[in-house]
Parts: C-alpha cells; sequence; structure tokens
C-alpha cells in the first residue's frame, strides 16, 4: 500500500465539543500523523472556496455558514492508504448511518453538522491540501 497525505477537517461543532484531542488520538492510534496542522477561523470566501464543487446544492450556503460558525482545526494527515483510511475512521457523511465506533457516529448529530472533512480521493487530497497549506508547511516524516 503506498504512503499518502490527505487533507483533514475538525468542522466548528467538534471544536466546540472540545474533541479535537479525541479525534486526533484516532488518527494516531490508526497509524496516521499529523504532518501540518493550523487552527483558523475560515472567512465565507474560503470557505465558499473549499466547498466549490458543491456551490450548486441545494445545502450549499447552510454548510457555507455552519464552516464558519466557529474554529476549525486544519490538518494534513500522512500514512500507508492515508485517505481511505480517514474515511474509514469518520464514518458515513450522514452520522445515523454512520457505523459504530467511527468519529461521526461518536461525535456528530446531523448531516450538516457532522464534525469532520476528508478528503474523497488522491486528486482532491492534493487540491485540498495545497488550499490550506504552503508545501514547506506540511512537514517531512522522520522515518
Ligand atoms: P459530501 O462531500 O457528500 O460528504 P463527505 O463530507 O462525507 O465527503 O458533502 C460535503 C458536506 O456537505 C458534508 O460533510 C455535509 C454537507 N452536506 C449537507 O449538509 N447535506 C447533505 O445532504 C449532504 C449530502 C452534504
Amino acid at each position: 500500500m503506498a504512503v499518502e497525505q490527505t487533507l483533514s477537517i475538525i468542522k466548528p461543532d467538534a471544536v466546540a465539543k472540545n474533541v479535537i484531542g479525541e479525534i486526533y488520538s484516532r488518527f494516531e492510534k490508526a497509524g496516521l500523523t499529523i504532518v501540518a496542522a493550523r487552527m483558523m477561523q475560515l472567512s465565507r470566501e474560503q470557505a465558499e472556496g473549499f466547498y466549490a464543487v458543491h456551490k450548486e446544492r441545494p445545502f450549499f450556503n447552510d454548510l457555507v455558514s455552519f464552516m464558519i460558525s466557529g474554529p476549525v482545526m486544519v490538518q494534513a494527515l500522512e500514512g500507508e492508504d492515508a485517505i481511505a483510511k480517514n474515511r474509514e475512521l469518520m464514518g458515513a457523511t450522514n452520522p445515523k448511518e454512520a457505523a459504530p465506533g467511527t468519529i461521526r457516529a461518536d461525535f456528530a448529530v446531523s448531516i450538516d453538522e457532522n464534525a469532520v472533512h476528508g478528503s474523497d480521493g488522491a486528486d482532491t487530497a492534493k487540491q485540498e491540501i495545497a488550499y490550506f497549506f504552503k508545501p514547506e508547511e506540511v512537514c517531512k516524516r522522520i522515518r
């Protein structure tokens, strides 16, 4: 399996619940390493740009408003099969359908406030990491 990088965001609902550490612990226990991280308050423009792919969807405005409702924790994760592994840890988009023990099952209450974001493929992972981090801000792992 290849070593990959993926972008993860702990969304405002989970930051407000004070579970950043619990979520980081799940990444680490699954063998994912945090190679870049920044807490930020997104501007409306940043959130709209990040979710531009969804701009025609009916939930777009509510999604953007939610993402700017409080600080988010943004990180790049690295590890074997990191993109799929992170998606597995996250659970289904709708927490009501998320497998027990996943981040969304444990910390999210609704599809529109669902605790975490994770890149869904290799191309989006590259784009999304570059959206938040300059190349020199993504650290090299000591192996
Ligand atoms: P999507 O890319 O489908 O899910 P995921 O985050 O699991 O990759 O959707 C992006 C975000 O849009 C999702 O995390 C929450 C929001 N959303 C809604 O608010 N309502 C919806 O019906 C859907 C499908 C998504």
